[in-house]
């Protein structure tokens, strides 16, 4: 099922326009997405920050993740992790605030090494970043040696610099396939990895991290779903479990998601990841209702406006790489985003 619903969407990154250069309010951008009174009390720091903006040249990259604040209150671009990526890659700003977490804020600093990028919370981590090491991958490499890496992009740029090439959720089996092998080493997601053996005929050798947030979800929670309210769609992200992906009507990445419920309008759906997500799409698709199994990224959620603020006012937290590590990260980064999706 998933292999049939996949072919019809392909990934549109979403992207818009600097709120700023079109002399939109907060109150304008926010309304009917926020209630009034919370709209009047973050006004101000929202100004302060598009100030703050224009005077450094900077733009916000925005995780789907983020709070509908940040993702409609002062994100410049917005997307899943391989359009941030392709973003950072291409801005012409001169700095990028990554709200999102550590792993999206070195791999902007990897695609444009040029360019100041800064992250509001040093600690917003990832529990797939913290499954794995650049040691680990050179054991695996001994252990399997001439078979490729292909390292998921929530990893550190240690392990980055360790992989033959990199992917996300939104390309992991166009990436797989690129490589022309039979068999390859896929990290350290075990459930994403599982999840692109089922969309290839490539031999897919795993490592056992996985996502805190998205195991979290059941299969039984959601024939649950499906008892109560028939008809409903169920869309989920890669991360998530097998049994959990094998009652989906739809997989893909989070702008995959975003993407599917636009083209297909249904009347109720619930999206299997962390829950912002509804939040912010449900802004922009009010014809249909979102049922709302509430899993939170502890990290993404580290993520406020007033750290945005304090990171472009006093320019602190800035993401930096060491250079031995920088050039063979980048290179897995490119080879990434050189495959066609
Ligand atoms: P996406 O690339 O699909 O946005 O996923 C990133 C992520 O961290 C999901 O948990
Ligand atoms: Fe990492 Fe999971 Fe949070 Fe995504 S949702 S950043 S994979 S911990």
């Amino acid at each position: 099922m998933f292999r049939r619903v996949l072919a019809r969407f392909r990934i549109e990154f979403v992207t818009v326009l600097n709120p700023t250069s079109i002399q939109i309010s907060p109150a304008d951008r926010l309304r009917g997405i926020l209630p009034d009174p919370e709209i009047a009390a973050i006004s101000p720091i929202i100004e302060e920050i598009e100030e703050l903006k224009l005077a450094r040249n900077a733009a916000i990259l925005a995780h789907n993740y983020m709070t509908p604040d940040i993702f409609h209150g002062v994100s410049d671009l917005r997307g899943d992790s391989l359009a941030l990526a392709r973003m950072a890659a291409e801005t012409e700003a001169d700095v990028i605030v990554v709200a999102g977490v550590h792993f999206m804020a070195e791999t902007a600093k990897i695609a444009n090494e040029e360019k100041t990028v800064l992250i509001p919370d040093t600690q917003a981590g990832c529990s797939l970043a913290d499954a794995i090491t650049g040691a680990d991958v050179r054991l695996l490499k001994e252990r399997y040696p001439g078979v490729p890496v292909v390292t998921y992009v929530n990893t550190s740029a240690e392990v980055k610099a360790e992989s033959d090439i990199c992917c996300t959720s939104g390309n992991a089996v166009q990436v797989v396939e690129s490589l022309g092998v039979d068999r390859v080493i896929f990290l350290p997601d075990q459930y994403l990895g599982r999840w692109v053996a089922t969309q290839t005929e490539i031999e897919i050798i795993l490592w056992e991290g996985s996502c805190e947030v998205h195991e979290r979800f059941t299969a039984e929670e959601l024939r649950g779903y499906r008892n109560l309210n028939p008809g409903i769609q169920i869309i989920a992200h890669p991360e998530c479990p097998p049994d959990v992906l094998q009652e989906a009507d739809f997989v893909g990445s989070t702008a995959g998601m975003i993407d599917w419920v636009k083209h297909e309008r249904p009347r109720q759906v619930v999206m299997v990841t962390e829950c912002s997500m509804s939040d912010n799409v449900a802004a922009e698709s009010p014809q249909t209702e979102f049922l709302r199994p509430c899993n939170l990224c502890p990290h993404m959620k580290r993520i406020n406006l007033e750290n945005i603020r304090d990171a472009l006012r006093d320019m602190k937290n800035e993401v930096t790489i060491a250079p031995g590590i920088a050039g063979r990260a980048r290179e897995a980064v490119e080879r990434m985003l050189a495959v066609q999706v």
